[in-house]
């Protein structure tokens, strides 16, 4: 995006009043749908690049997860830098995850979106699968929190993460998939800012259905799951109501030193029903638990009202969808097209890396050469990506 191009705040400042009616009107005549387009016209007009691993150069470490590590890397031929995400083979075998690799890479392969980490290519070596992906150089939002003091951001910034967070998710959902992994950690900002959507390697395609597989962080757990009612794509919304509770006072409204005393909290919560929800918004506005400074009626509402233990009522599953979302209050005069088309300024601008991600911090799994039985694996590794040895032709 051309720096010019962004539209400065004190220009948002001295905005007449006849202005912000016009943008208010405006945002209210942009649908759903027509948010989907737009992100397809900017996603087309960023084409996808033609990458070759052998050209590829290795030159640090980005970070790491539970199972992977991501490296970043050079073409040497372009000077084009992309990020690496590195699995194990004889990892994913013991953990039993080959599948997700596959699903993963299917999944990233259905998402076009300014909003999400696009997969450019996959391949594989004898040790390794690698997924060759559009490079998010700002980081994750948990090390924004970490920069803050108490983990706490504003409101302001808040704000705009969960209107891109929204719009990725609404795509993902659009391609009928289920996200599943929302934390801090998997959301990264490009150098600029703009919110990447990383990591889809819990998201599957449940269309209509419900899954019943536990997965994900406990903090995040919705309450049906708990309630072995399984989940739909309701349950990144209340995911979405987690992390904007988080990165507004530092820490989930559902927490526990064991993963059970998370899921009674979340149940207990659940089954209090709007009388808990009510408390918590009241908490929130009475800046109650821990934030700088109080925050909005609208943003309270916000999060309470993604909160929602019954699915059907929870926003932006209740019978207006998406665009509960979008016309919510909290988000009166918000201008959905500008962020869309990268034209907003975003709140905090990441300062580059001042050291890259140690080798000792990743979990120790993550790099571990475990051997396994070729024969009966490598057919499944087959339908992840051609074999060839990167950076072989530098
Ligand atoms: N596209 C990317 N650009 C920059 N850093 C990334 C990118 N993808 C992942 N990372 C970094 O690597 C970490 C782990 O990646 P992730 O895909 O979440 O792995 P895992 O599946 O093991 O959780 C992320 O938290 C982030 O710090
Ligand atoms: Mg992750």
């Amino acid at each position: 995006m051309p720096a010019s191009s962004c539209r400065s705040p004190s220009q948002a400042a001295s905005d007449t009043l006849a202005e912000q009616l016009a943008r208010a009107m405006s945002a209210v005549a942009v649908g759903s749908e027509d948010l989907e387009k737009i992100a397809a016209e900017e996603s087309a007009a960023s084409v996808p690049e033609n990458v070759d691993p052998v050209y590829l150069q290795r030159n640090g470490l980005l970070g790491g997860g539970g199972y992977a590590s991501v490296w970043l890397t050079t073409d040497v031929r372009t000077g084009r830098s992309y990020a690496l995400k590195q699995l194990r083979k004889g990892v994913a075998v013991h953990l039993n995850f080959t599948p997700r690799c596959i699903l993963e890479r299917q999944a990233l392969e259905a998402m076009a979106h300014p909003f999400i980490t696009r997969l450019y290519t996959t391949f594989q070596d004898e040790a390794n699968l690698y997924f060759v992906l559009e490079l998010a150089r700002g980081g994750d939002l948990f090390s924004v929190q970490s920069a803050q003091p108490n983990y706490m951001l504003p409101e302001s910034w808040a704000k705009f993460y969960a209107a891109s967070l929204s719009l990725a998710l609404r795509h993902i959902h659009s391609k009928g998939f289920v996200y599943r992994d929302l934390k801090p950690e998997n959301v990264l900002l490009d150098e600029h800012g703009f919110l990447k959507l990383a990591d889809l390697g819990l998201s599957k395609k449940v269309g209509e259905n419900r899954t019943y597989t536990q997965c994900g962080t406990e903090e995040y757990v919705p309450p049906e799951m708990l309630k072995g009612r399984g989940r739909t794509r309701a349950s990144d919304w209340w995911a979405v109501g987690v992390f904007v509770f988080e990165l507004l006072t530092g820490h989930p409204p559902f927490e526990g030193d064991k993963p059970s005393d998370i899921f009674d909290q979340i149940s207990d919560y659940a089954s209090a029903g709007d009388q808990a929800n009510q408390r918590l918004g009241d908490l929130l506005v009475q800046n109650k638990v821990g934030a700088s400074i109080p925050i909005s009626m609208e943003c309270s509402l916000f999060v309470t009202q993604l909160l929602r233990a019954e699915e059907h009522r929870r926003l932006g599953c209740a019978a207006e969808g998406f665009l509960g979302i979008q016309q919510h209050p909290w988000f009166v005069d918000f201008d959905w097209v500008a962020l869309l088309r990268r034209q907003m300024r975003p709140p905090h601008v990441p300062a580059p890396a001042s050291k890259p991600f140690a080798e000792e911090e990743l979990e120790p799994q993550v790099l571990k050469l475990l051997p396994y039985d070729k024969a009966v694996h490598d057919r499944e590794f087959k339908k992840f990506g051609p074999t060839c040895i990167m950076g072989s032709k530098i």
